[in-house]
């Protein structure tokens, strides 16, 4: 069977897009499901390429059992044509996304927390850079709910 192939999108690609990508990962591992997905994660911006996640996300996420490892990417226009599920963070890189892409790759776009069960239309994940460690525990339990949720819509 084709793998389906999930990339996940935020702005510098060392907070929330990693983290969605490494606890997507996880489910999918305890799941036994790895030869179902291929996963990955990038930001629309570069500052950050090679770089691990910010130390604030990873430090969250341990609490949890998940060491990150990812590495920072930014986006590739090959992206587009290559994976399946195109999943941004907040509207802004939605909107950034539906820029670069070709007609044909706009609908593989869509926001992360569609899938969320507890979300309104249109919410974001939001962008916790510039505040406190308790803008990460929101991101990561808002993460956490949507991925379960992603992987249960997709299986
Ligand atoms: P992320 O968070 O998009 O969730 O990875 C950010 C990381 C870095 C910056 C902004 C947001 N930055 O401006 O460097």
């Amino acid at each position: 069977m084709n793998k389906t192939k999930i990339l996940f999108v935020c702005l510098g690609n060392i907070c929330r897009s990693p983290l969605a990508h490494e606890v997507f990962q996880h489910l999918v591992n305890e799941h036994g499901l790895n030869d179902r997905f291929e996963i990955e994660s990038c930001g629309t911006g570069a500052w950050h390429v090679g770089e691990l996640p910010d130390k604030r996300m990873r430090v969250e996420a341990q609490k949890h059992g998940i060491k990150m490892t990812h590495r920072g990417r930014t986006l590739q226009p090959q992206d587009f044509e290559y994976f399946d599920l195109i999943l941004p963070m907040d509207k802004s890189n939605m909107k950034n996304l539906l820029a670069q892409a070709s007609p044909q790759f706009k609908d593989k776009i869509k926001l992360f927390r569609t899938f969320d069960p507890q979300a309104h239309d249109m919410a974001e994940v939001p962008d916790p850079y510039y505040g406190g460690s308790e803008g990460f525990e929101n991101v990561y339990n808002i993460v956490a709910r949507t991925c379960k949720a992603l992987l249960e819509n997709l299986t």
